[in-house]
């Protein structure tokens, strides 16, 4: 639940805080994600699979994963290809390749 109230905080925080220069998190994915992540190339998690996703979120909560693509782990490069990408917009573009319903889901902290 923690996790849900989360994700719902923050998309919220997109429409509210319109001034503030957020990327869109579709042209962020597209232009810096998808090259890797839409074939799941080197185990990156494809965009709104349900099981890639599932898996990871067992092992990680959603800040850990924000983490991940901030930092970089493995052969994810941190914030993927987007060089001016703020945490808020990697968290967005995150958010945005997890389905829904599993952010709904993932009730265990
Ligand atoms: C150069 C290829 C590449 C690009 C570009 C890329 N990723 Fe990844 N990503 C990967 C790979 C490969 C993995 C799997 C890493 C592993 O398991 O070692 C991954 C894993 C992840 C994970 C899961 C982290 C974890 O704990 O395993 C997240 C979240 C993620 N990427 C987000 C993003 C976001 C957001 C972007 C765009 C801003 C992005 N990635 C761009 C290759 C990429």
């Amino acid at each position: 639940m923690a996790v849900w109230l989360f994700g719902l905080s923050v998309l919220g925080a997109v429409h509210s805080v319109g001034a503030e220069q957020l990327k869109d998190p579709l042209q962020t994915v597209e232009q810096n994600c998808l090259s890797c992540h839409q074939s799941g190339a080197g185990n990156a998690p494809r965009p709104q699979n349900h099981g890639d996703w599932r898996s990871l979120l067992e092992e990680y909560t959603l800040e850990q994963l924000v983490d991940h693509a901030w930092d970089g782990r493995g052969r994810m490069p941190a914030r993927g290809f987007c060089r001016d990408c703020t945490y808020e917009d990697i968290e967005q573009a995150v958010l945005y390749m997890i389905p829904q319903r599993l952010l709904q889901d993932s009730s265990d902290d």
